[in-house]
């Protein structure tokens, strides 16, 4: 993503003129390896009908490589040497690599004088595996850049639909009075994926769908959502409204884990139409690792008290689809007799996220006819699709907005410590609660929506998935 990212920009001349974009990795790659590399990256990901040889030309200009690695000193020297030879302004790191390098590499660059003002660093999720090790990495990345100059990534605040979920709840007046628990049933947080893991075993069997997935996109998303609205949107106001949400989540952990939540882990069955294997097959082990959980989970405050709020992710789902879905609560009482008592359903409004942005309310209409047998009820949906009204609009990488946003230094998109460090907090009671409870994943055939008691969570209180 970060390639083709960085290749839309150029194509759009939103790059900085003169922005030079320095490659390292401890891969001892020369420059025409590198530009190579990046070459085949674009063609492979950049359809035909869309690459122009001049962007990439103009993209390749930018291009350089060196070969360092964290831990060792002359190379950092080495490195910290060449950056400040190409530098002609601002700086801006983007570590994609292993969190547990995060610190040494900072330390290392601030070492040789590499992270004085006028640089930044983005930092890829995930930051740690649990809150132990996200202070510990964010303890020593303070050690050499203060918290505004750091930009935590979640590549789902970069997403037009994650966005557009703050336009709709904060530029429309339509919905903040029906916002709360007051007129909302029940909220759901899809992020349904149909791919496996994807050669990354070795990562994912250590984080799981918990740490890999709830613990930053999910949450995230439960906090656009459950928010109050902020002041600005400047990313102290907005961050300062998130950070509130996260800390009026109610805990789950041994007590309540094995009724509030539900783990899985899939086995062998058919995604999209082929047969796919099971994950211990294609990790070539057992394992105890969820990929699959859903959760119940409460923002115990004013706004939302007594509102579940059902959480579920999982790879080998039936579709790739992020969806956010809010139920209101039935009409107090039914004027209707007859059948259309029972053909009411309650309001529901559906933010679907990807593959495409649509936003669709469903409301009660009259089924048409003369109602001899009584009036009768359908239920019909109000549907924006936002592909279609937005179509010459490009369909952007999450990465072009993030990397403008970070070049410019507007964190609001972007994760505080504060927020990673709550955010594990919550999760760490989970997984600690599920490991001192004995709860291992159940099993659930690949193109399934997750274990059978994945219904039972949320049929507990009379609800039901939206699928
Ligand atoms: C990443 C996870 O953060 O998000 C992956 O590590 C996951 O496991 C990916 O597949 C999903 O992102 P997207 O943009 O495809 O929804």
């Amino acid at each position: 993503m970060l390639l083709p990212s960085l290749y839309s920009l150029q194509a759009e001349k939103l790059l900085p003129d003169g922005m030079r974009i320095l490659g390292t990795a401890r891969s001892d790659l020369d420059r025409d390896a590198f530009v190579q590399l990046v070459a085949d990256s674009i063609h492979e990901r950049i359809p035909a009908n869309e690459r122009d040889d001049v962007a990439l030309r103009g993209l390749i200009e930018r291009l350089d490589f060196f070969s360092a690695s964290a831990d060792n000193v002359v190379s950092m020297q080495g490195l910290s040497g060449k950056i400040a030879s190409l530098r002609n302004g601002d700086v801006l790191y983007h570590m994609s690599t292993a969190p547990k390098f995060y610190g040494p590499a900072c330390q290392a660059l601030a070492a040789h004088g590499a992270t004085g003002p006028g640089t930044r660093v983005m930092l890829e999720k995930p930051i740690g595996k649990d809150l132990a090790s996200a202070i510990a990495i964010n303890d020593a990345v303070a050690a050499a850049f203060d918290e505004e100059r750091i930009f935590r990534t979640d590549h789902y605040l970069g997403k037009e639909g994650v966005q557009n979920l703050i336009a709709l709840r904060f530029g429309n007046s339509l919905f903040e009075p029906l916002w709360s628990a007051r007129h909302i049933e029940q909220v759901q947080i899809t992020v349904g994926e149909t791919v496996g893991v994807e050669g990354r075993g070795d990562y994912y069997d250590e984080s799981g769908a918990l740490r890999d997935m709830l613990q930053n996109h999910l949450l995230q998303l439960l906090c656009l959502v459950a928010m109050e609205p902020p002041a600005r949107f400047d990313p102290t106001a907005v961050r300062n409204e998130k950070i509130k949400v996260l800390r009026s989540l109610r805990a789950i952990d041994r007590s309540n884990a094995g009724t509030e939540s539900v783990i899985g882990q899939y086995t062998a069955g058919a995604s999209e139409g082929k047969v796919v294997p099971g994950y211990a097959e294609e990790l070539g082990r057992t394992s105890r690792t969820e990929t699959f959980v859903a959760l119940r989970a409460h923002v115990d405050n004013w706004r939302w008290s007594g509102v579940p709020f059902y959480l579920r992710t999982g790879k080998r789902l039936p579709s790739r689809s992020t969806e956010i879905y809010l139920q209101f609560r039935k009409v107090p009482y039914s004027i209707f007799g007859g059948p259309a008592a029972t053909d009411m359903q309650p309001n529901g409004l559906l933010i679907r996220l990807q593959p495409e942005e649509r936003i669709e309310l469903d409301l009660m209409s009259k089924t048409p006819g003369l109602d001899r047998a009584g009036l009768r009820l359908s239920q019909v949906a109000l549907d924006l699709d936002l592909h279609e009204e937005f179509a010459s609009a490009r369909k952007r990488i999450a990465y072009e907005r993030l990397y403008l946003d970070a070049i410019e230094g507007n964190g609001t998109l972007f994760v505080r410590r504060d927020e990673t460090e709550a955010a594990w907090q919550w999760v760490d009671a989970i997984a600690d609660g599920w490991h001192d409870i004995g709860m291992a994943p159940k099993p659930y055939p690949a193109g399934t929506w997750g274990p059978s008691a994945t219904v039972s969570l949320v049929d507990r209180l009379g609800h039901s998935w939206r699928e």
